[in-house]
C-alpha cells in the first residue's frame, strides 16, 4: 500500500516526542518533514529536542527538518511553563545535540513539499502559527493538503490552560481561526477525547526493564509525565494528547467524528475557547472526534513503540 506523505508540525514536549516516535514506527506514513514550533517550550529547545529524539530512534533514513515559528502571529508568548520538565523532555537532559542534521527554514521546507506533493497530509500538535503561515505563503497550498489533522481544542469539557481553552489553541487563537478558516479539510482531535486516554504505569513495565537507549528513553519520559499528572491533575497516570492525533490519522476506526461548525474566541476572558454550533458564525463542516476506542488506539500505540524499539535493538 502506498504510504502517504505527511509533515508533522510539533512543540516537543514529551507527548509530541511520542507521538513522532509513534508516526515514524507506522508502515502507513511517510513522515517527509517535521517543523518545529514554539509552545511547550522555545521554539530552538523545541528543535534540539527533536533532533535528540531523531538521534536515540535509530531511524533511517530521517526526515527533513525545519524550524518555525518562535512567537505567535500577534501576542506575545506565554509564560514560560515546565509542564514537560525545563527542557521539555521529562529532564531527561539530553543537551544539545550532538548530531549536526541540516535545519532548514520550517515554513520554507513544508510549503516546498506540499507544492510537490511529497506531503499530502498534516499532523499538527503545537500551537498553529507555522500552520497558518504555511497558508499565508502560498494560496495553492490548501488544494494541495488532503487533510489536517489537528491536536487541539476543549469543545465540551474545560480548558487545560483556562477554565476555556486549551493549550495549542490558546498560544495562538488568530493562527488557529486562518486554519480552520482555510478549505483544508480538518479533523479536530480535542481534548474531549484525548484526556480519555491515559497512560499509565503498567503500560510501560516493557520499556522500564529494557536497557535500550530508546526504550529507556521512552521510559523515563512517559515516567516523567505519569508522574507530573498524578501530583498536578490529580489523574491516575499521563494524557495522550499528541500521539491521539497521530493515531487519528493512521486509522480512521480509533475515533468516532461528528462534523460541526467550530468557532474561536479571540478577545476577553474566553480568549482561545473553541465553540461547536452553527451561531458560531465559525468555519463550517470540521471534523472532530466525538469518542475513541481506548483499547484499540493503546494496543496500536504501545505496539508501535515496541516495535521500534526492537528494531532498533536488533
Ligand atoms: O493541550 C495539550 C497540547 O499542548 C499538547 O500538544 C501538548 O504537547 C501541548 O502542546
Ligand atoms: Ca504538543
Amino acid at each position: 500500500m502506498r504510504k502517504i506523505g505527511v509533515l508533522i508540525d510539533c512543540d516537543p514536549g514529551i507527548d509530541d516526542a511520542l507521538a513522532i516516535l509513534f508516526a515514524l514506527a507506522s508502515d502507513k506514513l511517510n513522515v517527509e518533514a517535521i517543523t518545529t514550533v514554539y509552545g511547550n517550550v522555545s521554539v530552538r529547545q523545541s528543535t534540539d529536542n527533536l533532533i535528540n529524539i531523531l538521534e536515540i530512534s535509530g531511524l533511517r533514513p530521517l526526515p527533513e527538518i525545519g524550524i518555525g515559528s518562535a512567537r505567535p502571529l500577534v501576542k506575545k508568548r506565554l509564560e514560560k511553563r515546565e509542564v514537560h520538565g525545563k527542557d521539555g523532555l521529562g529532564d531527561t537532559s539530553l543537551g544539545r545535540p550532538r548530531k549536526t542534521i541540516e535545519i532548514k527554514d520550517g515554513v520554507e521546507l513544508a510549503v516546498s513539499k506540499i507544492l510537490s506533493k511529497r506531503i499530502e497530509y498534516i499532523i499538527a500538535t503545537g500551537p498553529l502559527t507555522n500552520i497558518a503561515e504555511i497558508i499565508k505563503t502560498n494560496p495553492k497550498i490548501p488544494d494541495l493538503v488532503k487533510r489536517i489533522y489537528i491536536m487541539g481544542g476543549a469543545l465540551f469539557i474545560k480548558g487545560n490552560i483556562t477554565p476555556y481553552a486549551e493549550f495549542n489553541i490558546y498560544n495562538d487563537p488568530e493562527a488557529a481561526k486562518l486554519v480552520f478558516d482555510s478549505k483544508i479539510p480538518k479533523t479536530v482531535v480535542s481534548l474531549d477525547v484525548t484526556q480519555r486516554v491515559i497512560l499509565e504505569r503498567s503500560d510501560l513495565t516493557g520499556f522500564k526493564k529494557d536497557k535500550e537507549r530508546l526504550s529507556r528513553f521512552i521510559y523515563d519520559i512517559a515516567n516523567f509525565a505519569i508522574c507530573y499528572h498524578r501530583g498536578f491533575r490529580g489523574v491516575k497516570g499521563a494524557y495522550l494528547n499528541d500521539p491521539l492525533c497521530v493515531g487519528a490519522a493512521l486509522e480512521g476506526k480509533i475515533c468516532e467524528y461528528k462534523k460541526g461548525s467550530l468557532g474561536i474566541k479571540l478577545n476577553g476572558p474566553q480568549r482561545g475557547r473553541t465553540i461547536v454550533g452553527e451561531e458560531t458564525g465559525g468555519a463550517q463542516d470540521i471534523t472532530y472526534a466525538e469518542s475513541v476506542n481506548v483499547d484499540r488506539f493503546k494496543r496500536l500505540f504501545l505496539g508501535s513503540l515496541k516495535k521500534i524499539c526492537k528494531e532498533v535493538a536488533s
